[in-house]
């Protein structure tokens, strides 16, 4: 049985990106495989969440996590801090991850740009972090949308480099994982490229029906093909692809050729879209509503999961510490 390791950071509510990006893989991963799922809310402490905030932000993640169906019976679901081998990992990979490599990621730099009063260590070396979340269980599979790929790769070489230093063949190299296929990119409403949860551009998973019929009505579109089977721009190309996700084929099917044919109405197809995702989500936010309330069911969740996780965690971290020299006096 492979290992499976993957999280979501916890700095708001889950959208449709989340779950077509990564959730649907952990659905479909929780039966056959070792799975750890867990709330990244170390990682969330790179945007200083307000106390008041941090503990209700992990406890929307969580319920909803439960509410897309993973089961807790099947994977081990927990808290990232309530792992805290995860920060001993993190420090002993710091000492061999180097400030260049860091520097050089592209979610770093784009915090740079975004956020230059706020370019802190924990920016630097989120990579590291998560690759400690990763190989303290040895996981073979990560499964993430597209724009965790580079992690992944830095995750490998930490792998690879300690293994290398220490002589060893301890740590596998895990590999972003969407069942042999491209990894996704679900893209937002907002005419750009990516579902993140801005004002406008994302739809949550515990959104109410008439909000999303209101967002996705005033989604960027333009005026409209001028020539047959023309290349579709890109806030065009994401109404198609967020109605692929959550759309019947024929559906998709039936607007492309409008489109092809410079038929197309996008008041009729964003009516559509609007109408799946509700179908989609509708459920989905019932069971969130009932879930996140029962206050002793997620507390069981986060204390066996702690507990499961832990075991595995501190198996590693001893095992880490031994090759690396530490020794008992
Ligand atoms: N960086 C991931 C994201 O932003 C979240 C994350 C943290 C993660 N640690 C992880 C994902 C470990 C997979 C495995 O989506």
């Amino acid at each position: 049985m492979e290992t499976v390791v993957s999280g979501i950071r916890s700095t708001g509510n889950l959208h449709l990106g989340n779950y077509f990006g990564a959730i649907k893989n952990f659905l479909k991963m929780q039966k056959e495989h070792q799975c750890y799922f867990f709330i990244a809310d170390y990682h969330s402490l790179t945007t200083h969440p307000n106390p008041n905030d941090l503990h209700e932000n992990v406890k929307k993640v969580l319920a909803e996590y439960l509410a897309c169906g993973i089961d807790p019976e099947e994977a081990t679901v927990y808290v990232q801090s309530d792992v805290p081998e995860i920060a001993e990992l993190y420090l002993l990979l710091n000492m061999n991850a180097y400030v260049g490599e860091l520097e050089r990621t592209t979610t770093f730099k784009e915090k740079v740009r975004s956020q230059p009063n706020n370019i802190n260590a924990g920016l630097l070396t989120y990579a590291v972090l998560m690759a400690a979340d990763i190989i303290i269980h040895k996981a073979t599979k990560v499964p993430v949308g597209k724009d965790q790929e580079q992690h992944l790769e830095m995750t490998r070489n930490f792998a690879k480099r300690f293994n290398h230093m220490y002589k060893v063949d301890y740590f596998p190299e895990p590999t972003a994982y969407n069942f042999g296929e491209a990894l996704v990119k679900i893209p937002g409403l907002d005419g750009s490229g990516k579902m993140g949860k801005s004002d406008g551009n994302g739809i949550f998973l515990a959104e109410e029906e008439k909000s999303i019929r209101k967002k996705v009505m005033r989604a960027v579109s333009d005026s409209g093909p001028t020539e047959m089977n023309q290349k579709k721009p890109q806030a065009i190309e994401n109404l198609f692809t967020l109605m692929q996700v959550v759309s019947t084929p024929d559906t998709l099917e039936y607007f492309d050729e409008k489109y092809n044919r410079c038929q197309i109405r996008y008041g009729d197809m964003k009516k559509q879209l609007a109408e799946d995702i509700v179908k989609f989500t509708a459920p989905i936010r019932e069971r969130i509503i009932d879930i996140y309330s029962n206050e002793e069911y997620l507390r069981k969740v986060v204390e066996r999961g702690a507990e499961k996780a832990r075991e595995s965690a501190a198996k590693t971290v001893k095992e880490v510490r031994e090759i690396m020299g530490f020794r008992p006096f």
